[in-house]
C-alpha cells in the first residue's frame, strides 16, 4: 500500500502580466491571500488577508478570462466544495457548491469565458462542475476509481481540457473534454506515490509529472501531432509531490523537495531539453508550488521550516534573493495539503 507523499498547501496564480495571487491554507484553518499588483505586495510582503472558511487542504484558483477576476475554491472540513471570488473588486463571501469530496480540488480556465473545478468524491469517482459564463451547472460524475491524491486539471487547446488522477492501482488516469464532450478514461500507466500534475506548455501540448514508487520524478509528454511519448525518469529522490510551471512557450520547470530536505529544480528550455537538478536550498518543510506571471518569470513558494511562506523568484537572469536562500513572506501555514 503506497503512502501519499506531501502535497503543497499554497498556490500562485497569475491574474495578468506582472500580477500574481498567492493563496495558502493557514494553521488556523482559514485560507490566506496576498497579491503582487505590479509594484507592491497587498496587504504587505509579510502580511496576509484572512479569507476565512474552514479548510485543512490546499486551495485551487483561477482568473476569469477577460476580467482578471480571481475565483478560489477549497474542499472544506465538511467535505463540500466552497468558492469565493473578487468580482466586485472586493472578495465576496464563501458560496456552498455542495458535493462530497475526499481530495482537494483542481480547476482550469479556458479561452473565452469558462471555468471548471473538480475533485475525487467520497465514492472514489471524479466529479466536475463547469461554468460557461452563464453560471455553474450541476455536478457531473466522470466515474473512475481514484486514490486520495489530489487530481490535476489543465486546458491545453481552445476549449480542450483534461483531468487526471492517480487510480486505486496507483497508475495515472486521464479524461479529456473536447467540443464534443468527454472521452473515456485513458490509462497512462506508471506507479505513483505523489499527486501527478498536468500542465500545458503551449496549445496542443500536455506534460504530466509525478513521483514514482522508486521516489524518482517521472515525466510524460503529449503533443496533438505526435500523441503520447513514453514515461521518462528525470531522476532525483523525492519526499514531496512535484511543483511544475510553464514559464513561456516550450519552457517548463519542475520542483520537488528531496529526501535529503533540500528543494530541487530542473528546467526544460525548448530545443535544449532538460538541464540537471539544481539545489535550491533547505528552507522548505512543505512541497513546492510554482507560478509564472510573464515570459521568463517564475516564482517558487513553500511552507518553510518555521511555518512561514518562503519564496524565490527568477527574472530571466537570476534568482532573488539567491539560488540557495529564500524571502520570508510571513504567515503561518500547514505543511501538507492532502
Ligand atoms: C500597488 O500597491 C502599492 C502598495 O500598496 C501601491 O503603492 C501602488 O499604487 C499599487 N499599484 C497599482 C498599479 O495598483
Ligand atoms: C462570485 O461571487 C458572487 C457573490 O457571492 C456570486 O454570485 C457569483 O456566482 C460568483 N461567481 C463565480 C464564478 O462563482
Amino acid at each position: 500500500m503506497a503512502t501519499l507523499i506531501i502535497v503543497t498547501t499554497i498556490i500562485i496564480i497569475s491574474f495578468g502580466s506582472n500580477r500574481m495571487n498567492m493563496i495558502g491554507c493557514g494553521t488556523d484553518k482559514h485560507y490566506k491571500h496576498k497579491n503582487w499588483n505590479g509594484s507592491g505586495w497587498i496587504p504587505s510582503k509579510t502580511g496576509w488577508d484572512d479569507m476565512g472558511g474552514d479548510f485543512s487542504w490546499m486551495p485551487t484558483a483561477g482568473t476569469w478570462p477577460g476580467s482578471g477576476n480571481t475565483v478560489m475554491w477549497g474542499v472544506g472540513n465538511d467535505g463540500k466544495m466552497w468558492t469565493k471570488n473578487d468580482s466586485s473588486g472586493n472578495w465576496g463571501g464563501w458560496n456552498d457548491m455542495g458535493g462530497t469530496f475526499k481530495s482537494p480540488p483542481s480547476s482550469t480556465t479556458w479561452g473565452s469565458g469558462g471555468m471548471s473545478v473538480g475533485g475525487v468524491g467520497t465514492d472514489g469517482g471524479m466529479w466536475v462542475k463547469t461554468n460557461n459564463g452563464n453560471g455553474w451547472g450541476g455536478w457531473e460524475s466522470l466515474g473512475g476509481t481514484f486514490w486520495n491524491a489530489p487530481p490535476s486539471y489543465a486546458t491545453w487547446g481552445s476549449g480542450t481540457r483534461s483531468i487526471c488522477g492517480v487510480g486505486n492501482d496507483y497508475g495515472l488516469w486521464m479524461k479529456t473534454y473536447s467540443g464534443n464532450g468527454w472521452g473515456g478514461w485513458t490509462s497512462l500507466g506508471g506507479t505513483f506515490i505523489s499527486q501527478v500534475i498536468v500542465i500545458s506548455r503551449g496549445s496542443g501540448y500536455m506534460d504530466v509529472y509525478g513521483v514514482g514508487s522508486n521516489e524518482e520524478m517521472w515525466w510524460r509528454a503529449y503533443s496533438s501531432s505526435g500523441g503520447w511519448g513514453g514515461w521518462q525518469s528525470l531522476g532525483g529522490s523525492f519526499a514531496s509531490s512535484p511543483g511544475v510551471v510553464s514559464w513561456g512557450s516550450n519552457h517548463m520547470s519542475c520542483y520537488g523537495k528531496g529526501k535529503d530536505g533540500y528543494t530541487y529544480h530542473k528546467k526544460w528550455t525548448g530545443g535544449s531539453g532538460w538541464g540537471s537538478w539544481e539545489n535550491m536550498g533547505n528552507g522548505c518543510k512543505g512541497a513546492p508550488a510554482a507560478g509564472s506571471w510573464g515570459a521568463n518569470h517564475q516564482a517558487i513558494i513553500c511552507t518553510g521550516n518555521d511555518g512561514k511562506m518562503k519564496m524565490k523568484q527568477w527574472d530571466g537572469t537570476q534568482w532573488t534573493p539567491s539560488g540557495s536562500t529564500w524571502d520570508d513572506m510571513g504567515g503561518s501555514f500547514v505543511d501538507d495539503g492532502a
